[in-house]
C-alpha cells in the first residue's frame, strides 16, 4: 500500500491556515468545543495504557444508542479515519471487489484504492436529489464483492434514506453474503429520524463513528466501529493494537464525560442545525446563480453553480478566499466538478455564515461581470 495525501486533507481550513479565513463555510462538523467548556475532572486519571477495546463505560454509552449491541462489540479508534483504516485493510486484498457510493467522503475511496481493491462506484446524482436507491445499488453486488460503503447522512450531501431501505438493504447484504460497512458520523444529525446503529440490525454490518461531527470535538480523536461479528471484531482488534494499542486515555476520558450528558447536547445542537438550515434555505431561494438538493441530516450541502452562468470556478474559489476570506470545501475535493462545492453551515457563526453567504453571492457576480 502506498500513501498519497488527498486535496481534501492538504487544502484543508487548518493546512490552509485559519488566520487566512474569516467565514469558514468548509467544516462538515458543528463549532468545536473550548477545553473549558468540558468541564472536566482529570487530576486523579492514571496516565497508563488502557482496555484495549476502548474505557468500558464509554462503550457502554455508545453501545446503548440502540437496543440489541453490547458494549463489548464497540472498538474506540482514533477518530472515525482510524475506524475506516482499519476496516479496509482488514477487509481488502488488491483486486478484491466493493461498492463505494459516490461521492464520499475522500478516505472512504481513497485507503481502497491505494490497496489496489476494484473499487466500483455508485453514483449519486444531482438529478436524482443525491437519492441512494437501494436497488441499483444491490445490483452491483457481484459474488465476490467483499464489502458495501455507504455513507448516512451522506457527506457532502446530507442526503438519507428511510429506515426500512437501511433494513432492505441489510436483507440484500445478508443473502448475498457480503458485508455492507456504514459511516454514521452524522447519524445524530438527522432532521426527521435517527437511524439506528446499522450494526445493531445485522452481523453483517460495520458501523462506523466518531465524536468530531455532532459533537464539536474533533480534537479529542475520538471514534469508533462496532460489529456483533465475533471473529472480524478480534481482526479489527488486532488491527488496532498494531497500529495505536489503545486511544489515549485522555481522549477517551474527556469523552467519557462529556456524554454523560449526552441528551442535553443533543438537544442544543439539534436546535442550533435547524436554525442555520433555515439560513441556507433563505439563501438559495434567493439566490439564482447557484442551486441545491436540501439536505436531510447533518450540517452540510452540496449545492452548484448554474451552468448557465459560466463560472470561471478557479477565479471564483481564488476570490472567494483571497478578497473576501470566505472558504467553502470545493468540488474536487469530492472528484466532482467544481462547480459543487460543499457548504457547512453548523460551524460557523450564525453572522459568520450569513455574511460567508453574501460573500459567495458577490464573489460569483464579480467573476461572471454582473454587478
Ligand atoms: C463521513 C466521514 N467519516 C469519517 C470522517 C473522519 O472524521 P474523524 O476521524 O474526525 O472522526 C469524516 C470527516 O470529515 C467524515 O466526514
Amino acid at each position: 500500500m502506498r500513501y498519497r495525501r488527498m486535496p481534501i486533507e492538504i487544502e484543508s481550513p487548518e493546512q490552509t491556515g485559519y488566520g487566512r479565513i474569516a467565514c469558514n463555510l468548509a467544516e462538515s462538523s458543528i463549532a468545536d468545543v473550548l477545553f473549558r467548556d468540558l468541564n472536566l475532572n482529570l487530576n486523579d486519571l492514571v496516565l497508563s495504557y488502557d482496555d484495549h477495546l476502548g474505557k468500558p463505560g464509554l462503550r457502554e454509552i455508545i453501545a446503548s444508542s440502540s437496543p440489541g449491541l453490547h458494549p463489548e462489540q464497540v472498538i474506540t479508534t482514533v477518530g472515525a479515519a482510524a475506524a475506516l483504516f482499519i476496516v479496509a485493510t482488514s477487509l481488502l486484498n488488491a483486486g478484491d471487489h466493493l461498492v463505494v457510493v459516490f461521492p464520499n467522503y475522500a478516505t472512504n475511496i481513497e485507503t481502497p484504492r491505494q490497496i489496489g481493491a476494484n473499487v466500483e462506484f455508485h453514483p449519486l446524482s444531482f438529478e436524482g436529489g443525491y437519492r441512494l436507491d437501494v436497488d441499483t445499488l444491490a445490483a452491483r453486488i457481484r459474488p465476490e464483492t467483499r464489502y458495501v460503503s455507504i455513507t448516512l447522512p451522506h457527506n457532502p450531501t446530507g442526503s438519507m434514506i428511510p429506515e426500512s431501505d437501511l433494513r432492505r438493504l441489510i436483507g440484500i447484504i445478508e443473502a448475498k453474503g457480503c458485508y455492507l460497512l456504514v459511516d454514521e458520523t452524522y447519524r445524530e444529525m438527522g432532521y426527521t429520524a435517527t437511524l439506528p446503529i446499522a450494526a445493531s440490525l445485522s452481523s453483517r454490518v460495520i458501523s462506523v463513528s466518531s465524536l468530531s461531527k455532532t459533537y464539536g470535538l474533533p480534537g479529542i480523536r475520538l471514534g469508533w466501529l462496532i460489529t456483533q461479528d465475533d471473529a472480524l471484531r478480534e481482526t479489527f482488534l488486532a488491527a488496532k493494537e498494531q497500529i495505536f494499542i489503545n486511544t489515549s486515555v485522555l481522549d477517551e476520558t474527556a469523552a467519557y464525560q462529556y456524554l454523560l450528558n449526552k441528551d442535553d447536547h443533543l438537544a442544543r445542537i439539534k436546535t442550533m442545525i435547524q436554525q442555520r438550515l433555515q439560513i441556507m434555505r433563505d439563501w438559495m431561494a434567493e439566490e439564482p446563480l447557484m442551486e441545491w438538493v436540501e439536505p436531510q441530516g447533518g450540517v452540510v450541502c452540496f449545492p452548484r453553480v448554474i451552468a448557465s452562468a459560466q463560472v470561471d470556478m478557479d477565479q471564483f474559489y481564488k476570490l472567494l478566499l483571497e478578497k473576501y476570506g470566505t472558504f467553502v470545501g470545493a468540488g474536487h475535493w469530492f472528484e466532482s466538478d467544481r462547480r459543487h462545492m460543499r457548504l457547512g453551515f453548523g460551524w460557523p457563526t450564525e453572522d459568520e455564515l450569513t455574511t460567508g453567504l453574501r460573500h459567495i453571492s458577490q464573489t460569483l457576480r464579480e467573476v461572471v461581470g454582473i454587478n
